[in-house]
């Protein structure tokens, strides 16, 4: 089969080669899926489950990619839950071959039956961004109705997700990030936008909430902007400083079948908009992966156009 691999951890995503690889083999409880759509996050090549397994044994060449919408092709020994030909999407194991080729054994248990009338592209661009930020607000953040929530990187592909979210659930939104994402950030239902180039963090004053996706000194001035009792949510690693009365949570996304129902379900109703950037082909892809340009959005590889 066709699929993306990389060797070379220092090259990053320029390293990146469209190559023939053997065809994946289902065990225990998985399935084959078809992939029709695959994401991508930017900073997989510095994730060391990229580069080995779980036993710290290198891995490479290995397949990037760990979100997918595809349909199921075949199913491992013991496999229930889903069904050959069925229309899926989900998580894949950090430390296993990925997505961004045309079929990838996953656990069943990470994959959520996708609706007929939801595009593989859109089903694609859900399971990590959707997912981290359903778990770090209810799990982790505990938001409740009426507090404030800070969303840094309120236009990119967590941010806009957060900032949905938040806002559907009755939340004071204050999204950040680049000057020229400010309208893309309020249409993403945030009630006021800092420009973090140019506007003062602290100015906006105490919030209940934190969700941080860049850190460093912006994530370490975010933890003096949490109220007592508040707290501050890092997918960056954990938080170089901690709210004074408040808690400090740094989390890694999980798999979870029925966060994704709950996720596709707003999709399909209209509360939650995806955030896509550029769509390019497998073949495409290493070229679509490495930008020359700033991308905006979320960048998925149709792999089954
Ligand atoms: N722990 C987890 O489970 C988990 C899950 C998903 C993602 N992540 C991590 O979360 C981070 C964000 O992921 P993503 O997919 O949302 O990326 P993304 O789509 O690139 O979004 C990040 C947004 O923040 C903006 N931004 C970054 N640094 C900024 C700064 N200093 N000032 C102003 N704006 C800034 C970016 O703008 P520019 O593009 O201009 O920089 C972009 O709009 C990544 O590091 C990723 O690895 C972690």
């Amino acid at each position: 089969m066709k699929a993306i691999v990389v060797t070379d951890q220092a090259a990053g995503t320029a390293g990146m080669t469209l190559v023939e690889r053997p065809e994946p083999e289902p065990a225990i409880n998985d399935v084959i899926v078809q992939v029709h759509a695959s994401g991508f996050v930017p900073t997989e090549m510095e994730w060391p489950s990229t580069w080995t397994d779980r036993l710290g044994r290198d891995r490479t060449p290995s397949i990037p990619g760990h979100e997918l919408a595809g349909v199921v092709s075949a199913l491992g020994y013991g496999t229930t839950g889903l069904s050959v030909g069925q229309r899926v999407f989900g998580l894949t194991d950090w430390t296993r071959d990925g997505t961004l080729a045309e079929r990838v054994a996953v656990e069943a248990r990470n994959l959520a039956p996708l609706p007929g009338d939801v595009d593989f592209t859109v089903g694609a661009s859900l399971p990590i961004s959707g997912l981290t930020a359903w778990q770090g607000l209810f799990d982790h953040g505990r938001l409740k109705a009426g507090q404030s929530v800070l969303v840094h990187g309120a236009a990119g592909a967590v941010g806009a997700m957060v900032t949905q979210l938040a806002h559907e659930f009755g939340a004071y939104v204050i999204g950040t990030g680049r000057a020229a994402d400010r309208q893309k950030a309020l249409d993403f239902g945030a009630q006021e936008f800092v420009d973090l180039g140019n506007d003062v963090l602290e100015d906006v004053g105490g919030v209940d909430l934190v969700f941080d996706v860049i850190g460093g000194d912006i994530g370490k001035r975010s933890a003096g902007m949490v109220r007592p009792g508040g707290t501050l949510v890092s997918v960056v690693g954990p938080p170089e400083a901690r709210p004074a009365d408040g808690l400090a949570i740094d989390f890694v996304v999980e798999a979870d079948r029925a966060q994704l129902g709950e996720i596709v379900r707003r999709v399909r109703d209209g509360r939650l908009r995806t955030n896509i950037g550029t769509v390019a082909t497998l073949d495409d892809a290493v070229a679509a992966l490495n930008p020359t340009e700033r991308a905006t959005g979320k960048t998925i590889i149709s792999v089954r156009p």
